[in-house]
């Protein structure tokens, strides 16, 4: 078989992470201070996947662009391909045809997560040469995914986001195809959310006869398209991380896996991982808890936090009660003012949420 190339998705609107994602794509945010579309590079370039062809959208695609380059960071090369509405993942098949050139290849869903990489999967795929091979896992909400019908081991029916799911087997959002799903992109119709479903090409593939493959993933994955998604891809991911202290630490306390970037300074804290402090970060008279992810130059000040992403540039003082499941963009306030009147002032962005107590 020839070379495997990849192609990984990363338009998208990004509608359930706003208001984050109405000033970044949601590719782009970070996991463990590392922007979840570079996961799915890696995991390509690991599977020995080096020529990558990446969907953006005209809104966000400059943004993408600028952050993974030429692909040589990652030991890939890495070809953009604009599609230029949101008309949905076998209309991304269809628009990356001439990159994809007749070689089989992986489709990554840029927001999408998988513990255990994608070399077992392309060997499988290499072995016994299905037109497709797709990836399920069990959820609890089926509806929100596409689900798939097994008869035994064999794939007999895939719906998307079926109202009384038939299985709570969702579709991860990681598939490898041979050459006949373009034919099968082609023959759809727009389906009630108005988009070429590629869940409906690889079924359409089952009733033609064709050799569909499921596996079902035995590590976690994420698809990171909401908040809790988000918190939860970056505990899992910190849990992996290998301690490393390059900043300064001196007077503070750091326990567990923690990693602190070169130029942080953390000042009288604690620091419980697993946790990450980015690069010129300060921490000062603070508490920094489990599953945080701090990004760089952010300033935690008198403030403690736990379960959470702080963005880059943001700053966190004088917060007087624990902050928990958070989501800050970059360079956010939150401060606390002294002055009377005693009154909570803001300046948020469309589409922000803020729970007080
Ligand atoms: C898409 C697919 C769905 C799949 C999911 C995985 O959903 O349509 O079949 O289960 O990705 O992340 P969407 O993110 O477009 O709602």
């Amino acid at each position: 078989m020839e070379p495997l190339k990849g192609l990984i998705l990363s338009g998208g609107a990004g509608t359930r992470l706003r208001p984050i994602t109405h000033t970044s794509a949601k590719q782009l945010v970070p996991v463990a201070n590392k922007p979840v579309l570079f996961y799915g590079i890696e995991a390509l370039v690991d599977a020995g996947i080096e020529e990558i062809g990446i969907i953006i959208a005209p809104e966000t695609g400059d943004e993408i662009r600028e952050a993974a380059g030429d692909g040589s960071d990652f030991g890939a090369s890495i070809t953009y391909i604009v599609q230029d509405e949101p008309a949905g993942l076998a209309h991304a098949v269809l628009t990356a045809e001439a990159f994809i050139a007749g070689s089989p290849f992986v489709m990554y869903l840029g927001d999408n997560l998988l513990a255990d990489g994608l070399r077992g999967l392309v060997a499988t795929f290499r072995e016994d040469e299905p037109d497709a091979l797709i990836l399920l896992t069990p959820v609890d909400d089926p509806s929100s995914y596409g689900v798939a019908e097994l008869d035994g081991e064999k794939v007999v029916r895939l719906i998307e986001k079926p109202k009384d799911p038939p299985t709570n087997l969702a579709l991860v959002g990681v598939y490898l195809f041979a050459q006949p799903i373009f034919d099968a992109a082609r023959s759809l119709e727009p389906s009630w959310r108005g988009e070429l479903e590629i869940t409906e090409a690889i079924d359409s593939l089952i009733d033609d006869g064709l050799k569909v493959q499921s596996e079902v993933v035995s590590g976690w994955w994420k698809d990171t398209g909401q908040l809790a998604d988000m918190l939860e891809a970056n505990r899992l991911v910190l849990e992996e991380i290998e301690p490393r202290l390059d900043g300064d630490t001196d007077d503070s306390r750091i326990e567990g896996r923690v990693i602190v970037e070169p130029g942080a300074k953390v000042i009288r804290s604690v620091v419980r991982g697993p946790a990450v402090i980015g690069a010129g970060a300060h921490i000062e008279d603070a508490y920094v808890g489990p599953y945080t992810s701090i990004g760089d130059s952010v300033r935690i000040c008198r403030s403690e936090i736990e379960h959470s992403i702080v963005l880059a540039g943001s700053v966190v003082e004088d917060l007087g009660t624990r902050m928990e499941a958070s989501l800050l963009g970059r360079e956010v306030k939150l401060t606390r003012s002294d002055g009377m009147p005693k009154t909570l002032r803001m300046l948020v962005g469309d589409k922000s949420e803020i729970e007080i107590i």
